[in-house]
């Protein structure tokens, strides 16, 4: 029994504000797992990750939820399965990733084909006669509700009933579809295994920076000054390096107005993305070389196309964010109600210049790392948050930013000034709708 009424937790978010307890309030963070992340599409992997058969990776869904996504021993079909074993419960794989024939629980030693099916249980004859029937399906490892895979990547729904996953991605497919065609072979690998780090703050921080464009200038001043002093001083840089780096720091603190005609979009579920052909991107100095792959690859017109898109943050609520100019993703895990994990995966576009990936790892070294110059600014704005949000002299968090500069571009499809608060107020409406939906 929750200790919110549907009615309580609907007056929690009104259309120009939402109430701190969202980011404070231990029962909400539970009902939170439950009813959003018990039931929305949650980003599990990509495939490159499991590329042979046998090849699994672990994670969870929400907090209680351990999955392992696993290249069956046919080496076609990628199976999302419960992270259980159906003796007596406990986790069988445990570790990150690996490559198995079976999966052996390490308590009993009973054994599992990687399409979950119970195929060994040891000292077998104390299980004839007496009623044990290893095929039923409850001694599985069992699959997910529902999974789906877009473009390579592979998402899951611990929920039976809610949107296809094409439908509930919408409009922004299309920030997958030029992150995959910024290789010309329209194919990503992931590199390496990625950051992974503890954040002391609400899975909701992260998810509400994404498309905030009114703290870049403000939170990375420091970062941005650095850049415009270093550049003062050295005068014209050489370093192609140094050069790069500059390229990637210095958009940090463009102006209110650069951010505003960037633009904000916004779809159903939550979903959207800031920036359109304009963004912090947009300014790379060309790869040498990599126009002229997109062309012979797509042909002219479509590899202008797919180099005009420079979208800054992607939404897929309410677990990720994509960037397809620079080929990189982060998740959040949600932990407990002011902890999360992020996690920062570069891919590798294949068959453009290795320069390419080159830059992209920079940017999220730069930008997304535990190292960070420019994360760990926004970390501390996080953890600022979780301590004032604690204080009850007020209970509410404003969204009111460009509230009459929405305009409906088509149904469901919101644009409005890149500085607009419209992404909040997205995000925030998503989540009363999944949150108003009692157990079924
Ligand atoms: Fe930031």
């Amino acid at each position: 029994m929750s200790k919110y009424s549907t009615e309580e937790l609907s007056a929690m978010v009104e259309p120009t504000r939402y109430h701190r307890k969202l980011f404070v309030d231990e029962d909400i963070f539970d009902l939170e797992m439950e009813r959003i992340y018990g039931r929305a599409w949650i980003y599990i992997g990509h495939e490159s990750q499991v590329k042979n058969p046998g090849d699994y990776v672990t994670t969870r869904i929400g907090v209680k939820n351990p999955v392992v996504m696993v290249r069956d021993g046919n080496g076609k079909d990628i199976h999302v399965l419960h992270n259980r074993c159906g003796h007596k419960g406990a986790t069988v794989v445990n570790r990150e990733c690996g490559n198995v024939t079976r999966f052996r629980c390490n308590f009993h030693g009973w054994t599992f084909r990687t399409d979950g099916k119970l195929v060994g249980t040891p000292h077998a004859t104390g299980y004839q006669d007496c009623g044990f029937d290893r095929n039923n399906p409850q001694y599985n490892m069992p699959g997910v509700s529902r999974q789906g895979e877009y473009r390579g990547f592979i998402f899951a729904s611990l929920s039976e009933e809610g949107p296809e996953l094409e439908t509930f991605l919408g409009e922004v497919k299309s920030s997958f579809d030029n992150m995959v065609e910024r290789s010309p072979e329209g194919r990503l690998e992931l590199v390496g295994k990625g950051f992974r780090y503890v954040k002391n703050s609400n899975w909701k921080a992260f998810m509400d920076n994404l498309d905030d464009a009114m703290h870049p200038m403000v939170t990375h001043q420091s970062v941005g000054e650095a850049c415009e002093d270093y550049l003062r001083e050295m005068g014209e840089v050489s370093d192609p390096k140094l050069k790069k780096i500059v390229e990637i720091l210095n958009p940090f603190i463009s102006s209110y107005e650069f951010f505003d005609e960037m633009g904000v979009t916004t779809c159903a579920y939550g979903n959207g993305w800031t920036g359109g052909e304009a963004s912090i991107h947009s300014e790379y100095d060309e790869i040498p070389g990599y126009r002229k792959l997109l062309v012979e690859a797509y042909g002219e017109e479509k590899a202008r196309r797919i180099l005009s898109v420079n979208r800054h943050n992607t939404i897929v609520y309410p677990c990720m964010t994509l960037k397809g100019a620079i080929q990189n993703i982060r998740v959040v895990r949600p932990v407990s109600v002011n902890k999360s994990i992020i996690e920062s995966y570069s891919f590798r576009p294949v068959g453009a210049p290795e320069e390419l990936l080159q830059r992209n790892i920079l940017y999220s070294n730069l930008v997304n790392s535990p190292a960070s110059l420019v994360g760990n600014d926004d970390a501390e704005m996080y953890e600022r948050l979780q301590l004032g949000l604690q204080d009850e002299a007020g209970d509410w968090m404003d969204t009111h930013r460009y509230l009459n500069r929405d305009k409906e571009v088509k149904p469901g499809v919101f644009t409005a000034p890149g500085t607009s608060d419209l992404s909040f107020r997205n995000m925030y409406k998503a989540w009363k709708e999944y949150m108003m939906q009692e157990a079924a």
